[in-house]
């Protein structure tokens, strides 16, 4: 593979690490005096918090967080400058190393510019409609094979039900291993590591969840390491194979390393953000019954058309769930903050920021800003129809991120989100528990406080 250019060849190798001092000039926090209960108190409630903190601050602020200083900006030119990134300001790799280098490192999303590039290229034949094809068979057969035991079941919590099911579904359209035993031990591996990637503690010491992370990343890598020689020069359509067959700009084949790097990263960037997705939809639809029956009456006529099935020529049939998906993931975005680092000075909104800081796009706070959605808090997908969008700002609504390091999963996850409603909805109803809280802890990735209880009642 071409050599592709590494992070330190573009970071200043004097890049500041900005004080209280260097941003003092900005509005927004004094130091704290025991700076780990502000932390504490932030993921109490983080969306509260933010609220507070742009109305007392306004869109551009100081903030100091796990244990250091940064910039907060909020507002859809902000997203807009540091996404797009016209200007190469911007490193994701510097912003999101802290969180998942020691897990998930050379990931996507952990790269810059030209070494970004030259492996999304190589990455995006995973994502082309063949294969995507592909994929949607398995999602469907998996996803009917997995939620047949819900219908007409007693109350059950949906989103350990949920992040099981969409386990069992990355093992077959992500590795192309079939259900089963091998296929349970590779799901638990991987779990130990996103929760580690999360763990408050960040050295693998005994019995800590990042020991456990540690262990099930040895576990991916070797599992990953073996089957490699075996994939390339064969034909398969699970993401795996594809991608020990992808080639860059030269014909070279991504390298053993660089392929356990990018399947590590994919399988936790797809995972916790469509459970949190599913779940956010699912709890929309049940407090919003007369959506679950305009989707219900698109996914019939879906089926007289094809004769029962969901086919990837009739996904764009089921234009109502879109929307409900799209304002759901307005309210409750399952990546509520995207961290870059600044490698020069910049001024935004008459602010100058500089060099080094830790800047922090808040999709959350974007998401509920009155002046770009009127009465942010009430669920409205009819705010997505393409006459309700003309006008809105392009950087308004950004779940995915934009720019560069948009999501590339984007539209499996629409996919993958369009099959496990056309199943579940059909001939059923979600129904909330009379239990049912209805909050969702908003960091690092939402999910509902009380595991969502529900029926799935038959129609
Ligand atoms: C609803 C579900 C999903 C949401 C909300 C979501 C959200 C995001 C966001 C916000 C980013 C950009 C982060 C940043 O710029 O800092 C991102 C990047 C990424 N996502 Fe997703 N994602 C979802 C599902 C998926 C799926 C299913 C896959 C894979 C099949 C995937 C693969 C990726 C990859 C590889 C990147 C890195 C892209 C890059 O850096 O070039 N995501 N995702």
């Amino acid at each position: 593979m071409n050599a592709p250019t590494k992070a330190d060849a573009f970071i200043p190798a004097d890049l500041p690490e900005p004080t209280f001092e260097d941003l003092k000039h900005l509005p927004g926090m004094q130091p704290a005096r025991i700076q780990m209960l502000r932390t504490i108190k932030f993921l109490q409630d983080p969306l509260g918090r933010s609220k507070e903190m742009v109305e007392d601050y306004g869109r551009v602020f100081r903030r100091q967080d796990f244990g250091g200083w940064g910039v907060s900006l909020v507002g859809p030119e902000a997203n807009e400058l540091v996404l797009f990134n016209k200007d190469k300001i911007f490193s994701s790799a510097l912003g999101w190393n802290p969180v998942l280098e020691n897990l998930f490192p050379h990931g996507l999303m952990l790269m810059d510019f030209d070494e970004h590039r030259i492996h999304r290229k190589a990455l995006s034949v995973a994502f082309k409609e063949a294969p995507m094809k592909h994929y949607l068979g398995e999602l469907n057969s998996g996803i009917a094979r997995g939620i047949a035991g819900w219908s007409g079941a007693p109350e059950f919590k949906f989103y350990p039900a949920i992040k099981a099911l969409t386990l069992d579904l990355a093992a077959a359209s992500f590795l192309g291993v079939p259900w089963g035993p091998d296929a349970q031990k590779i799901n638990t591996a991987f779990v130990d590591m996103v929760m580690a990637s999360v763990a408050v503690v960040r050295k693998p010491l005994p019995l800590t969840q990042m020991r456990r992370g540690v262990k099930g990343r040895e576990f991916m890598s070797s599992f990953f390491g073996k089957e490699i020689p075996g994939r390339r020069g064969k034909a398969g359509d699970d993401i795996f194979t594809q991608i020990c067959n992808t080639t860059d700009d030269d014909g070279a084949l991504l390298n053993d390393q660089a392929i356990i790097d990018h399947m590590n990263f994919l399988m936790m960037a797809a995972h916790d953000t469509t459970t949190s997705s599913i779940s956010s939809i699912v709890h929309f639809l049940g407090a919003h019954p007369e959506w679950q029956d305009s989707i219900r009456e698109q996914i019939h006529a879906v089926k007289a058309k094809t004769g029962g099935a969901l086919t990837y020529e009739t996904l764009g049939d089921l234009d109502v769930i879109e929307l409900v998906m799209k304002e759901s993931l307005r309210l409750i975005p399952p990546v509520p903050s995207m961290p870059r680092r600044a490698l020069k000075d910049f001024v935004f909104m008459n602010h100058h920021i500089p060099a080094g800081s830790h800047v922090g796009i808040n999709p959350m706070m974007t998401h509920r800003l009155a002046d770009v959605w009127p009465d942010p808090e009430r669920f409205d997908p009819l705010r997505f129809t393409p006459e309700n969008s003309k006008g809105r700002h392009k950087y308004a609504w950004v779940p995915f991120g934009g720019g560069g390091h948009m999501c590339l999963g984007l539209h499996f996850a629409y996919m993958q989100v369009k099959s496990f409603f056309f199943h579940l909805l059909a001939d059923n109803r979600i129904v909330h528990a009379d239990s049912y809280r209805g909050e969702f802890a908003m960091f690092p990735i939402p999910k509902p406080k009380d595991g969502l209880p529900l029926r799935i009642e038959r129609l």
